[in-house]
């Protein structure tokens, strides 16, 4: 469970005494207005000498702490860079509130008080500052402890809380909402994080499945695992195939969601994840180098059951169903050779040319079992392919899909949680680069446009609903640490999957 609360108050951060305040600046503002006017008088001039001398100026990523010394009751002070104000966007805070909340926990500070920016980015109302702010809080605090012998896995020290103090009644009232859909949204990612950290030999097909029945136990989310019998008796041969090298047998997730207000008989929308526990190619290995983070290949599933628990936890008034194939990826004296033809869920065979892309074949079954729920709309998302990590970087997911509205409505999503999209194009083309000799398509599509060819193997089998599929490839796994995205497993596409449910049922 998350030790730190972050709770939104009526009253003003002037006066009000805590071991630390966060102030906000704009970039190259020397006119201090509000309450940084009121700190600034209170501490004879201080802020304003630090921007004079330039040891501060307000730059986006930009900390200055100062010790108050009793000009004021709050201990210290934080000042926190904004950057433009022209330029002005919610990360800015989420960038914000991740470095003060390090900083509080660098200065042993257990609770810390702030307030709103003086102004909020272009469209945004309290409720979404609030929620930027939490977000980051929550997020920037993020440590993954569980395994330092060190102090029996907690953290040296804790940061506890963070009261967002809110001066009149309207404002606090959409701060407050802000601060609820924050911290879910936070802890749904740093949930997924955790997930993706644990090491596969911890983090098997069936500790997923354990975690999938604790969600159900605390939310009430009605769960179905299909064990691998089931799984036969269906004929998801994709799944199988994959799952065939490895001694953890394969699973396959079903959460639904039904929030209040959904009507009888309501369309879902799905949310498909690739769970793959562990990914060392099959028998087509993978090189060894960076094959530790292949722990990680279970992303998409993580991001799924975060979202399903904190969609139920939201009280989110959707119909929403998780579906997660679940399987580890082992070269075993059983497994999946090239070559080698599964028939899937579809009744469509597959040649497994390469069995190193086994992430569409479990999500062919995935999808081919989405379409029986008569879905709203589809989603999946997936560490897919390296050609994605090559054509998009570190910083956008990669967006592929038939349905031209739910592909927009996870732009305007994506920019507003900061876990952007990049559209690519599935386009029917690249087809003729998955054809077979002997069965109805193979899983790789050679050399050049790698995410695309991914693509368009799973639209055939994501049919009959709008679809859209996410490369999380790109984001997964940071190389280092930024204000509020830690070093390793980043879980980036939680937020925006959550920022599409709220948009569209809030
Ligand atoms: N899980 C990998 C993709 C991946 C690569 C995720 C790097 C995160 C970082 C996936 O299963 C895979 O191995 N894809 C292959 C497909 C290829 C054989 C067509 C790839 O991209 O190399
Ligand atoms: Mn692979
Ligand atoms: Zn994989």
């Amino acid at each position: 469970m998350n030790k730190l609360q972050v709770e939104a108050k009526l009253g003003r951060v002037e006066g009000q005494s805590s071991d630390m305040v966060v102030l906000f600046l704009f970039e190259g503002e020397t006119t201090l207005k509000h309450e940084a006017a009121w700190f600034d008088k209170a501490l004879h001039g201080a802020i304003i000498d630090t921007i004079r001398t330039g040891e501060f100026d307000g730059k986006a990523g930009d900390v200055l702490p100062m010790h108050a010394q009793g000009k004021v009751p709050a201990k210290r002070v934080l000042l926190i860079g904004l950057g433009k104000r022209r330029e002005f966007k919610l990360d800015a805070l989420r960038q914000g509130m991740g470095h003060a909340v390090k900083r509080a926990r660098q200065a042993k500070v257990s609770g810390f008080i702030g307030t709103l920016p003086p102004v909020f980015p272009k469209g945004c109302t309290a409720v979404d500052v609030g929620q930027a702010m939490t977000e980051g809080t929550v997020l920037g605090n993020y440590q993954f402890t569980a395994y330092r012998s060190d102090g029996n896995g907690t953290p040296r020290h804790e940061v506890t809380q963070f009261t967002l103090l809110v001066p009149d009644k309207v404002r606090l009232k959409q701060a407050a909402e802000g601060v609820r859909r924050g911290t879910a949204t936070g802890e749904a990612a740093v949930f997924a994080r955790d997930l993706c950290n644990h090491p596969s030999n911890v983090m098997t097909p069936s500790r997923i499945a354990d975690e999938a029945k604790a969600i159900a136990k605390e939310t009430g989310v009605s769960l179905k695992i299909l064990e691998k019998k089931e799984i036969e008796e269906l004929g998801m041969g994709a799944l199988l195939g994959v799952a065939r090298g490895s001694h953890e047998p394969p699973k396959f997730i079903i959460l639904d969601y039904k929030g209040p207000k959904t009507a009888k008989g309501s369309k879902p929308t799905v949310f498909v994840g690739k769970t793959i526990t562990f990914d060392t190619g099959g028998i087509s290995l993978k090189p060894s180098e960076n094959m530790e983070q292949m722990k990680a290949d279970m992303t998409g599933g993580a991001e799924v059951l975060a979202s399903v628990r904190a969609a139920a936890r939201l009280k989110l008034p959707m119909h929403l169903v998780g579906i997660l194939p679940v399987a580890e990826n082992m070269p075993g004296g059983r497994a999946m050779k090239p070559g080698d033809i599964v028939k899937t869920l579809s009744g469509k065979t597959v040649e497994v040319q390469n069995t190193d892309a086994e992430g569409r074949l479990i999500l062919a079954d995935g999808l081919a079992y989405a379409a029986r729920l008569d879905p709203a709309a589809v989603i999946d998302i997936a560490t897919l392919t390296g050609a994605c990590v090559v054509a998009l970087g570190q910083f956008a997911i990669g967006m592929l899909g038939t349905s031209d509205a739910l592909k927009r409505r996870l732009q305007a999503a994506g920019q507003k949680a900061g876990e952007r999209v990049w559209e690519m194009p599935l386009w029917d083309e690249y087809f003729e680069q998955l054809r077979s000799d002997v069965a109805d398509m193979r899983n790789i599509g050679g050399r050049g446009g790698g995410m695309i060819t991914a693509a368009v193997f799973l639209s055939k089998f994501a049919e009959g609903y709008p679809w859209v599929h996410l490369d999380i490839a790109s984001t997964d796994w940071s190389e280092r640490e930024r204000a509020y995205i830690p070093k390793g497993p980043t879980a980036i596409g939680t937020r925006l999957l959550l920022q599409y449910l709220i948009d569209h049922s809030l």
